[in-house]
This record gives C-alpha cells, sequence and structure tokens, in this order.
C-alpha cells in the first residue's frame, strides 16, 4: 500500500500514521521528522532548514524531493510506505509522480479552529518523535515520555506566529492538492476532528 496523508498542520497524520505503520507492515515517512532529525544532528541539510521549519514556510522543491526520492528507493519501502507531509506543493505531486504509483491519498479534514488548540498543546519526545497533547494525549507523568522518561519539548513551529504561518502556506500551496488528486480518483476523506482510535477506524474503512 503506498499511501499518502495530506491535512493541515496538526490533522493528526503523524499521530494515525504510528498505528497505520504497525497494522498495514509499512513505514511511516514523515518529512518533517526527516528534517528535524538533521536538524537535532546539525547536518549541512539541518542547518540549511532550520529557520525555514522555526518561521512555518515551506523547505524549497528541490531540497525536499531529493530527500523523499532517496527515502523511498530504501529496500524498506518496497511494499510500501504512508508518507506524510509530501508531497505540500504541485512541483512536489507531479515529482512524486515521477517516482512511483499511488493506491490512495488520505484528507484528514479537521475545522481550523481546531489546529491552534492541537498544536499549541502538542509535546513531542526529541529522539522517537512520539507525540503527546498535555489534555487531549498526556503523558503518564507531566513533561515526560513515557518509554524513555526524556524530558518532553514543544516544537519551535508551534508557536502561535508560526502556526497562523503553517495554515496560510496550507491554504495556498497544499489544498490545491486535494483537487488535483480528486481529478485522479485518489482522495478519502475522512473526519479527523474526532478520537485518534475513531479516525484510525475510519482510516481502515476508507481504504477497504
Ligand atoms: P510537519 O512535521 O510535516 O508538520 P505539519 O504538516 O505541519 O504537521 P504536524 O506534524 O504539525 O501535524 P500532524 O497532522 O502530524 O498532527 P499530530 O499527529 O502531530 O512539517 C514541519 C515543517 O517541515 C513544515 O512547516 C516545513 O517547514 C517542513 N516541511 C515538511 N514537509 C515539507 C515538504 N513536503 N515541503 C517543504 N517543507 C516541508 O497531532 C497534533 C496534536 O494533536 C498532537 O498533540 C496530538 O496528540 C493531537 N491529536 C492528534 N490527533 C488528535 C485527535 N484525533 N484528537 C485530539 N487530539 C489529537
Amino acid at each position: 500500500m503506498r499511501m499518502v496523508f495530506l491535512g493541515p498542520p496538526g490533522a493528526g497524520k503523524g499521530t494515525i500514521a504510528a498505528s497505520a505503520k504497525e497494522y498495514y507492515g509499512i513505514p511511516h515517512i514523515s518529512t518533517g521528522d526527516l528534517f528535524r532529525s538533521n536538524i537535532k544532528n546539525e547536518t549541512e541539510l539541518g542547518l540549511q532548514v532550520k529557520s525555514i521549519l522555526a518561521s512555518g514556510g515551506l523547505v524549497p522543491d528541490s531540497v525536499t524531493i531529493e530527500m523523499v526520492r532517496n527515502r523511498i528507493a530504501e529496500p524498506d519501502c518496497k511494499n510500501g510506505f504512508i508518507l506524510d507531509g509530501f508531497p505540500r506543493t504541485i512541483p512536489q505531486a507531479d515529482a512524486l509522480a515521477e517516482m512511483t504509483d499511488l493506491d490512495a491519498v488520505v484528507d484528514f479534514q479537521i475545522p481550523k479552529e481546531e489546529v491552534v488548540k492541537r498544536l499549541s498543546g502538542r509535546r513531542m519526545c526529541p529522539s522517537s518523535g512520539r507525540i503527546y497533547h498535555v489534555i487531549f494525549n498526556p503523558p503518564k507523568v507531566d513533561g515526560k515520555d513515557d518509554e524513555t522518561g526524556e524530558d518532553l519539548i514543544q516544537r519551535p513551529d508551534d508557536k502561535e506566529e508560526a502556526i497562523m504561518h503553517r495554515l496560510e502556506v496550507y491554504t495556498e500551496q497544499t489544498e490545491p492538492l486535494i483537487k488535483y488528486y480528486r481529478d485522479k480518483g485518489l482522495i478519502k476523506e475522512i473526519d479527523a476532528s474526532v478520537k485518534p482510535s475513531e479516525v484510525f477506524e475510519l482510516l481502515k474503512q476508507s481504504l477497504c
């Protein structure tokens, strides 16, 4: 199964991908996680994209496309993958179409007012990327990762100003992909405003 998760920031793509990758036995490829890992490891790519991510803007297409091309060529992707956060622009979608066929593009639908609530309360484990929410999905011990006990962090782009910018970028550059993929007959729309377990059930039903 080769699928793309599409939807505004905070729609729950990463949260649901964590369950879907186990269920379907395919890797979860988050371009945001790949960039954040490069930033953490202070690679050349990480230094190049650090300020772009913090502001909520998009990394240039050429850089992002090459990163994904290399990642999906790895052996663990031979039976499929979940692409989360890619493509985000029409040129990225055109490039992906040249790399591979897709089975489905899942559109996570959520009112934009809900996005701010979800993102401002999000906390994550810096080494594993495990995602929490201070109200909707709190860790067992306040501020600590459930498995390793590491301190949880707030992403720099989860500050209110960056959230607003990310939403504008989504509306201008990424939302047009819904029509792009609808025209190709690939879109599966799911209600992402309900509880994560219910969103996951809707995902499974939509992919039957
Ligand atoms: P990326 O990491 O992809 O960020 P995003 O798309 O903005 O998505 P998020 O990770 O913010 O949200 P999500 O939908 O995964 O929600 P989550 O599950 O965490 O990208 C970051 C940056 O990298 C971009 O801004 C850009 O700079 C760069 N980048 C990445 N890809 C790029 C590309 N292709 N081109 C160029 N640049 C690129 O959930 C959010 C919160 O809500 C959590 O706290 C969670 O616990 C909670 N939650 C989740 N589901 C529910 C639910 N059903 N009910 C209640 N709470 C929930």
